[in-house]
């Protein structure tokens, strides 16, 4: 757009539609969970897997050829190669960690966990974006029920850890390749005998695939699904032990949940145990704040042998706006623990900050030679629990006044060579 002058204004750009910009406090509060979230699946054993935020576009249909994640929620594109490869933003982790399995073929069981931005092209709104973070954790190699209580126990244990309350675990089991068929016939059956009833979308996913119907959040849909057969019904001997198993595990941890016997997921590789945790603090319509299950197959369709596998993924998004409705892990400003205050020209404060910095403790400044009024100000504004003074007269004796910023706190000059130890002197007296 011109304007008077003749200056052509710069479009304003904002974040695409469904993404966000994660400021501070907000991104430290982030990389805090983050950092919870590492420590607890460390220390149960799993390692970190780093994979590409982009794969073959092949990795991610083996998903469901008729799951929406797949069909319509990609950010797939071609690369610039000769010939072009098909790639595709990835949707979620587990596909990514079945084909690094299949890719470099680890020990077994290999326990992984990880965590960053997934991308799917789903309708925003609150609690649901087009790039969305999870953390979570796979464990390929070993179908004992104990690895699925250990990875739906350390879910629990981490909600827990962040001081959230009101998570409810809702658990089902989706069978095996010998119960499925028969289920699926019969929960087809019914479903098409009761088919005017679903809302239309329902009617073409019953087409291609009965089971995600059950997944249907539409009011229309909820007394045809609430009558539905359920898989219990139908389990092999060895699901059911299995599952009978699960829960168990489950018990003896003291872990509360609920058989919720017809849980789907939105994806389509399940069998045998699925899980979700409910957070309640959450509209119904965003407060799955993680899941998952086990995925027998799925590391065979990507090309690998055949490996039972278990995994889940939380929600971080979902997650933090939950702890804000209960009211726990608030975001935090990060800690500066001194304030270099120079009314010398700045040189000193850079030497300072360095010197305190090198010593290991949280130090910030201010910068445009601002007065000692401003940048006390700032230094109170930091939080910071030590201010550390240089003007004219300390640089010519080579000093600095140290501060205690508490109410009341008393200040002293010390020789600048002794500034580090000065200030930890401060910093023990108030911890
Ligand atoms: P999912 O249920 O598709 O499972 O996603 C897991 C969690 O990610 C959800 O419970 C939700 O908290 C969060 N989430 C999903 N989509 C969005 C979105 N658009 N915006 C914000 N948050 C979202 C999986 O991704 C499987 N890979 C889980 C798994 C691991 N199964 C076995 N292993």
């Amino acid at each position: 757009m011109a304007v008077a002058s003749g200056v052509v204004a710069q479009p304003l750009f904002r974040a695409p539609v469904g993404t966000r910009d994660l400021l501070p406090p907000e991104s430290a509060r982030r990389r805090r969970l983050v950092a919870v979230f590492a420590d607890l699946a460390e220390r149960t054993g799993f390692g970190l897997l780093e994979s590409p935020i982009f794969e073959d576009l092949g990795v991610f249909q083996r998903l469901g050829a008729d799951n929406e994640v797949v069909t319509k929620e990609l950010f797939e594109f071609f690369d610039k190669g000769d010939p072009p490869r098909h790639l595709a933003l990835r949707p979620e982790l587990t596909a990514s960690v079945c084909r690094a399995f299949a890719e470099h073929r680890p020990t077994q069981p290999w326990k992984i966990w990880y965590s960053g931005p997934q991308f799917r092209y789903e309708r925003p709104q609150a609690g649901r974006y087009r790039q969305f973070d999870q953390v979570g954790v796979e464990t390929l190699g070993t179908d004992d029920p104990h690895a699925d209580v250990e990875v739906i126990g350390l879910g629990l244990r981490f909600y827990e850890a962040l001081g959230m309350k009101q998570v409810r675990l809702l658990i089902n089991s989706l069978g095996d390749a010998t119960s499925r068929p028969a289920y699926d016939a019969a929960l087809a059956a019914y479903l098409r005998s009761r088919r005017d009833e679903l809302s239309e979308q329902s009617q073409i996913t019953l087409e291609r695939n009965p089971l995600r119907v059950l997944d249907s959040k539409r009011e229309q849909d909820q007394p045809v699904i609430a009558e539905a057969p359920v898989m219990a019904d139908f389990l092999s001997g060895e699901s059911a032990e299995h599952f009978v198993a699960v829960r168990a595990g489950l018990d003896s941890l003291d872990a509360a949940y609920e058989v919720s016997p017809r849980l789907v997921r939105g994806l389509d590789y399940y069998t045998r145990t699925t899980f979700e945790f409910v957070a309640d603090a959450l509209d119904t319509a965003q407060n799955a704040v993680g899941g998952g299950g086990r995925y027998d197959g799925l590391v065979e369709d990507l090309g690998g042998p055949a490996t039972p596998g278990i995994g889940f993924a939380l929600g971080v998004d979902r997650i933090l706006l939950a702890c804000d409705a209960e009211g726990t892990f608030a975001a935090a400003p990060a800690p500066v623990e001194v304030f270099v205050v120079d009314t010398a020209g700045g040189q000193s404060a850079a030497v300072l900050c360095d010197r305190l910095r090198q010593a290991g403790l949280g130090v910030d400044r201010a910068f445009d030679g601002r007065s000692m009024k401003a940048q006390m100000k700032r230094a109170d504004r930091s939080g910071a629990a030590v201010a550390v003074i240089i003007g004219p007269d300390e640089q010519a004796e080579g000093a600095v006044t140290v501060r205690d910023m508490r109410p009341g706190g008393g200040q002293r000059q010390v020789a600048s060579d002794d500034v580090v130890s000065a200030v930890t002197e401060i910093l023990a007296e108030e911890a």
